[in-house]
């Protein structure tokens, strides 16, 4: 077992390369499945849900070529199956994205009820089957898959009103129509970064998407996909969790490689509470000298404040003067890593989907636990922040988004390593047993 050592309280300085993004990845790398040739995908993320959804793109019978760090051309010219592996299938959120990718493409898909990051309630998939189902699909779920099929192979070009706002609804049912016969209209649809990226990334190999980044996105269905190359865009919710990590430590840090607009919901919240943030073309200067200062938050989807990072907003008003209100807009439940940080001192009430945070003077550290993806992020940002040492563990969570966080964190003068420690649970298991 990984964790994560911290001896916090040192201030951050130096400067940053954010990774490409994992949310438009684990969309982009299935949606290559809809292309008969090679893609060359650039700027990839190395995390382990890349590293998984490769995986199961080979296992279907893709042809992955690893160029550089960054960098795979994924060939699905040759795709021998419809059928995912349970195994791996199920340990990512984001395997979803294939029911789309191989519906579109070859008219059916069996695939493994997703996994991924679990913060306490339920993630439907309702909206995805509404879309299939209205593109002419058959949608039913047995034995642990969700098996869709098109009537007579070939999916029919619909319009599709979204009942709520979903980024893996949207992206889906955009891969299940680019090759539908006709047009399809997706209404009420998402419209975060990663889904303008998926589409640029369909139209650059040959599909007709129009509207992404609005709530209307138009798909004039084509009958093929050829291959083609593409860049994925610089991760919003990495840039911001690096800005969080400086706003609790204080310092100064230059964030490298983004997009200052995709920033803007983060960017003027961390004002708000007294950081000082410099844009400049594709990096930002983030400052936090004086105290940090209260302030409201509430998550929305995009361009509102993401839920992605509220975790890591309401450890940075846990060391605010003042009482904040954090409400998370989009998740039922996505305050369980609360309890940690009130074993470092943070003083935070949580009613249903409101936290009522009491600024403290100073954190202080313990071992804490990371219960899932950003959770983990906001516990290495009250780590770094908080005075003495913590011991953070599990630390995989934070790796199936993060490419390389303890290093990039060394990097900006951070005390944090990783260590392997046996794993005492399976340890006692086997000798109990
Ligand atoms: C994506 O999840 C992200 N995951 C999440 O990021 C992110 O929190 C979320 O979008 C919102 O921005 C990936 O991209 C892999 P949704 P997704 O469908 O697509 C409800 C992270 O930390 N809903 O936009 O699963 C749902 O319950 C992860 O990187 C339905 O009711 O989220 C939620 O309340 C965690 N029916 C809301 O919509 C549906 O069919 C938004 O969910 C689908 C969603």
């Amino acid at each position: 077992m990984t964790k994560y050592i911290v001896q916090g309280g040192k201030p951050l300085f130096g400067e940053v390369e954010i990774s490409g993004a994992k949310n438009a990845a684990v969309a982009i790398i299935p949606a290559a499945l809809l292309v008969d040739g090679v893609c060359r995908i650039e700027n990839i993320p190395q995390i382990s849900d890349v590293t998984m959804s490769l995986k199961i793109l080979e296992q279907l019978g893709a042809g992955i070529r690893t160029i550089n760090r960054h960098t795979v051309e994924i060939d699905c010219s040759h795709i021998r199956s419809t059928r995912t592996s349970y195994e791996l299938a199920r340990k990512i959120r984001a395997s979803y994205y294939l029911i789309g990718a191989l519906l579109g493409r070859f008219g059916q898909a069996e695939v493994a009820m997703p996994g991924g990051c679990n913060f306490g309630g339920v993630r439907p998939i309702d909206q995805h089957v509404k879309g299939f189902t209205a593109l002419g699909a058959k949608v039913l779920v047995e034995s642990g898959f969700i098996h869709a099929s098109a009537e007579n192979g070939r999916l029919k070009g619909a319009s599709i009103y979204l009942d709520v706002v979903s980024v893996g609804a949207t992206m889906n049912i955009m891969m299940a129509a680019v090759m539908a016969e006709g047009n399809t209209v997706i209404e009420n649809a998402a419209k975060e970064p990663h889904i303008v990226d998926l589409a640029n990334f369909l139209n650059s190999m040959g599909a007709n998407i129009r509207g992404a980044g609005t709530d209307t996105i138009k798909i004039r269905g084509v009958e093929r996909l050829r291959g083609g190359s593409y860049a994925i865009i610089p991760d919003q919710i990495e840039a911001g969790t690096y800005m969080a990590a400086v706003a609790a430590t204080g310092g100064q840090i230059l964030v490298k490689n983004i997009i200052p607009k995709h920033m803007d919901c983060i960017t003027a919240k961390l004002q708000e509470c007294g950081v000082e943030v410099e844009e400049h073309e594709d990096t930002l200067l983030v400052r936090r000298t004086g105290k940090l200062q209260k302030a409201n938050v509430k998550t929305m989807p995009y361009p509102g404040f993401p839920t992605d990072m509220q975790p890591q907003i309401t450890t940075v008003l846990s060391l605010a003067e003042g009482t904040s209100l954090v409400t998370e807009g989009v998740w039922s439940n996505r305050y369980r890593y609360v309890d940690e940080l009130r074993r470092m001192g943070a003083s935070i009430q949580v009613d249903e989907k409101t936290a009522v945070v009491e600024g403290v003077e100073r954190l202080t550290g313990a071992p804490i636990q990371a219960y899932d993806l950003r959770a983990g992020a906001a516990m290495v940002i009250a780590a770094l922040a908080a005075h003495g040492q913590s011991e953070i563990s599990g630390v995989k969570y934070i790796e199936r988004g993060y490419e390389n966080i303890v290093a990039k964190l060394q990097a900006l003068g951070a005390d944090i390593r990783s260590v392997e420690e046996p794993d005492e649970t399976a340890a006692m298991e086997a000798h109990i047993g």
